[in-house]
């Protein structure tokens, strides 16, 4: 069966992974979360002490980071590992997401993120979510989709996912981080977050989830 490279890029908490997520179940492709590689980097540089504005270190500390996604078969959830260890839970908290956009905006992290993620997704079948999939990373994507949501619905939903996580977190603070990132995201040197040319706008603001899937699934197939 002919399978399609599918790019979901959008702003901070719009809904793209667990979209894409189910869109790849859905289809039988594999799922790439590029904001949990952003996310393991981050963390590393945290743990590591890591100066942002020290190439060297940048660099050393890029040589020494190994992130894969393993599946785990209890929950069917993909959890990122990083030097082998489940760091799935640690990057989802609000003080990695408070620096994790002026990491990403670090040229050196992003052509290393992307050599990985291209190598990840050489292969079609493959849903990969982020902010520079549709213009940089596989710029020649059979199907590409830009996810926007009014800020305040993306703030609540954060909410909620950070709660189901046990991280209870005030909305404000939720707000600020997502103005913060999308912020930094756009206006970024390196390849900052737009929408590619030829991308789908896709509101998710009313939508239900089963919602969303259908959309981007019904896309696919014409995309075919
Ligand atoms: O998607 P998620 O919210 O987990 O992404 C976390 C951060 O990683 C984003 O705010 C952005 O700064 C960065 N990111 C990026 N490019 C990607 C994916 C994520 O710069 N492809």
């Amino acid at each position: 069966m002919q399978k399609i490279t599918i790019a979901v890029d959008g702003y901070s908490s719009c809904g793209k992974s667990t979209t894409a997520k189910k869109v790849a179940k859905k289809l039988g492709y594999s799922y790439i979360d590029t904001g949990a590689m952003y996310r393991s980097v981050t963390l590393y540089f945290h743990e590591h002490h890591v100066t942002l504005t020290n190439d060297k270190e940048i660099e050393k500390a890029l040589e020494n980071i190994h992130i894969e996604f393993r599946h785990n078969p209890n929950d069917g959830r993909n959890e990122t590992f990083l030097n082998g260890l489940n760091v799935e839970d640690e990057i989802r908290k609000l003080y990695i997401a408070n620096q994790v956009s002026e990491v990403s905006a670090i040229a050196a992290v992003r052509h290393a993120m992307v050599a990985q993620q291209r190598r990840m997704g050489k292969k079609k079948g493959v849903v990969m979510d982020g902010r520079d999939i549709g213009t940089v990373v596989f710029p020649d994507a059979e199907l590409k989709i830009f996810m926007t949501a009014d800020p305040i619905i993306r703030a609540n939903r954060r909410q909620i996912e950070l709660a189901e996580r046990g991280d209870l977190v005030d909305l404000e603070d939720i707000i600020e981080n997502i103005k913060k990132r999308d912020l930094i995201d756009t206006t970024r040197k390196e390849s900052p977050l737009r929408k590619a040319d030829d991308a789908i706008e896709v509101d998710t603001s009313f939508m239900t989830l089963d919602g969303q899937v259908e959309v981007v699934c019904g896309l696919a197939e014409e995309a075919l």
